[in-house]
């Protein structure tokens, strides 16, 4: 698949935090060509700056940009995934692979615009894609077959891991990992404000927190074991952790956490209707 792809032409349009991240990570990993890899933003300076710093071609001209494209990757904002998609749909055939990170905009809304039998996979990564750790959620739409998903799935593979589901599950995707990094930095400072409360000093507090949610996340990825199992492994009869159990409960952690979630979800469904 790797040897597939570095033959094919992708062009990223809105290369930016997202975009950005996803098409340094292949022209890093060889996962695609520089001399096969185009991108556009809305600035043309930015354009030219990304040209320079990756020796691809950039500009603001998105036409210009997925002419002969392989795959297009969206990676501009829900509320300009339609404007863009009239630019170019004429450049657009069934042999082309529309790969969308635009949260909240559904495969139906892109397929309408991109023309007849466009296949079409959407996407909801995350950022820590930055070091290979992200986690993405992939769905295909009508006119998309396993070889468009197995594609897909190779290019999030090769920033972290990738799940496959239904599309009436994306926008919790979107409310759980894409936005859970937020979530998980805000409990990262968090208990490293708490060590500093303590009297840790905050470099050793920081990498104290951080290494732990690591290491937590690991052990659940790497046994399969339930959590709550996890957790009752470190709470020893009347000992510390109990007590900063009920802490958390008093100050309804879970409840809180979860009302986040939905939240975010909710959230995820209306961006695509805002101006
Ligand atoms: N950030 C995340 O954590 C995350 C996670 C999952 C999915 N997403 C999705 O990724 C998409 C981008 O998010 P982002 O955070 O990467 O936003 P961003 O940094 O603002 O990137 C958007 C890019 O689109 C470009 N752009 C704007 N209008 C354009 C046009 N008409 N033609 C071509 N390019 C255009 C912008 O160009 P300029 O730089 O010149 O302004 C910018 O580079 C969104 O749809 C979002 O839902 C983001």
């Amino acid at each position: 698949m790797t040897k597939k792809l570095s033959d094919k032409k992708l062009a990223v349009l809105g290369a930016g935090k997202l975009g950005g991240i996803l098409l340094r990570a292949y022209l890093r990993q060889g996962l695609f060509l520089a001399k096969n890899v185009s991108a556009s933003v809305k600035h043309a300076e930015k354009a030219a700056a990304l040209a320079k710093e990756l020796g691809i071609a950039a500009s603001a001209d998105n036409r210009k940009a997925v002419r002969g494209a392989d795959i297009v990757l969206l990676g501009v904002k829900p509320q300009v995934v339609g404007e863009v998609l009239k630019e170019i749909a004429a450049e657009l055939s069934e042999n082309t692979l529309v790969i969308s990170v635009a949260a909240s905009v559904p495969t139906s809304y892109i397929e309408q615009r991109a023309g007849a039998k466009v296949p079409v996979v959407r996407a909801m990564p995350n950022t820590p894609a930055t070091v290979g750790c992200g986690m993405t959620g992939i769905c295909r739409g009508a006119h998309a077959g396993r070889e468009h998903l197995e594609t897909a799935q190779a290019m999030f593979d090769a920033v972290g891991r990738t799940v496959v589901v239904d599309e009436k599950n994306m926008d919790a995707v979107t409310g759980l990992s894409a936005s859970g990094p937020a979530f998980a930095y805000i409990i990262l400072e968090s208990l490293a404000e708490a060590g500093v409360k303590v009297g840790l000093p905050r470099d050793v507090s920081t990498l104290l927190a951080a290494q732990t949610m690591k290491g937590a996340a690991s052990v659940v990825l790497e046994t399969g074991e339930h959590p709550a199992q996890l957790k009752d492994a470190v709470t020893t009869p009347a000992g510390c952790t109990i007590d900063g159990i009920m802490e958390l409960e008093e100050g309804k952690l879970r409840v809180t956490l979860i009302k986040a979630v939905v939240k975010a979800t909710q959230r995820a469904s209306e961006l695509l209707f805002e101006k």
